[in-house]
């Protein structure tokens, strides 16, 4: 009987976790957003030569950023400018073509990237070139909180 209220809740809140990934856009943006940032973390970790460099771990990196850009495109609808203590700065809905411009660009240097890397020289070289679209759209899209 126990086991199965357990069960029943369980699939309860799987279910309402799947809902809200399509519902709430802002979250899901953020969670995406986050991923990628622990992702450069790591990158910039085997760039300095704090952790040693790996080639699986630096196609992850990469694969993410493309995953991101893919996914993060359908995550700005036009009712998810303000609430969920987004970071999403409004000029991104009076721009949309310019922002989807440079997600999209993004996900090709990353893919560039992916095809360039074979050591840590080579992936320093790649890796540097990628995170420069990072700021790109932070720089003018994404409201700096204190
Ligand atoms: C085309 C635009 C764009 C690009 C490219 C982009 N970001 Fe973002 N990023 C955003 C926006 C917009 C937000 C704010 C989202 C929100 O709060 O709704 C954000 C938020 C974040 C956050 C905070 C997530 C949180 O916890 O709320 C991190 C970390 C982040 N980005 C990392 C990165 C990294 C690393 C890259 C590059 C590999 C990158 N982003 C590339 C637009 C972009």
């Amino acid at each position: 009987m126990t086991f199965r209220v357990i069960i029943a809740v369980a699939s309860l809140a799987i279910g309402i976790g799947a809902v809200s990934a399509q519902q709430n856009p802002i979250e899901a943006r953020k969670a995406l957003m986050k991923a990628t940032g622990q992702q450069a973390q790591i990158g910039s970790r085997m760039a300095k030569g704090e952790e040693p460099f790996d080639l699986t771990k630096a196609q992850t990196i990469f694969t993410t950023y493309q995953e991101t850009s893919a996914k993060a495109k359908d995550l700005f609808p036009p009712n998810s400018q303000t609430g969920g203590d987004t970071a999403a700065d409004p000029k991104i809905w009076q721009n949309m073509a310019d922002f989807q411009a440079k997600l999209a660009k993004l996900g090709s240097d990353a893919k560039e990237a992916s095809g360039q890397v074979k050591d840590l020289e080579s992936f320093r070289a790649a890796f540097g070139n990628v995170m420069k679209n990072c700021g790109s759209c932070h720089e003018p899209y994404r409201i700096k909180k204190s």
